[in-house]
């Protein structure tokens, strides 16, 4: 299932590195592809909350290494073969304060 959204989502869009996705396809993504963990409206699901008011005591960069690399023996996978570094920080910043 989770690999299934990836992949249609991969095919619908060209990744470069250094190419940014539109913020709409960016935030279905979130919503999408995170979301399948944890929780269409981010609250919790297989992973824990990830909604403004939970992640506040993230350190930007703290938080991007962890959609990159993932955390090592969870289910919370690598990002990086999937984003390339402008999406991750729109992400970061998605995350942090809710605004697109
Ligand atoms: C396959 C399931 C899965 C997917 C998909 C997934 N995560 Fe996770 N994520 C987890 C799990 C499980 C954890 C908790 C790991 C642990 O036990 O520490 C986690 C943890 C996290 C944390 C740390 C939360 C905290 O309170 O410390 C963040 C932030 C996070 N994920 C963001 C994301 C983002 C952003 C995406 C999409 C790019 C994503 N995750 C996609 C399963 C997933």
């Amino acid at each position: 299932m989770i690999r299934a959204l990836v992949l249609v989502f991969c095919a619908t869009t060209a990744v470069g590195a250094e190419t940014q996705r539109d913020p709409e396809v960016l935030k279905h993504f979130v919503h999408q592809d995170c979301g399948s963990c944890h929780g269409m409206t981010l609250k919790g699901g297989l992973g824990p909350d990830i909604r403004v008011e939970t992640l506040q005591h993230y350190d930007p960069d703290v938080l991007r290494g962890v959609i990159l690399e993932g955390i090592p023996g969870t289910a919370m996978p690598p990002w990086r073969p999937l984003l390339s570094d402008p999406e991750v920080e729109w992400i970061v910043d998605y995350l942090l304060t809710g605004e697109e």
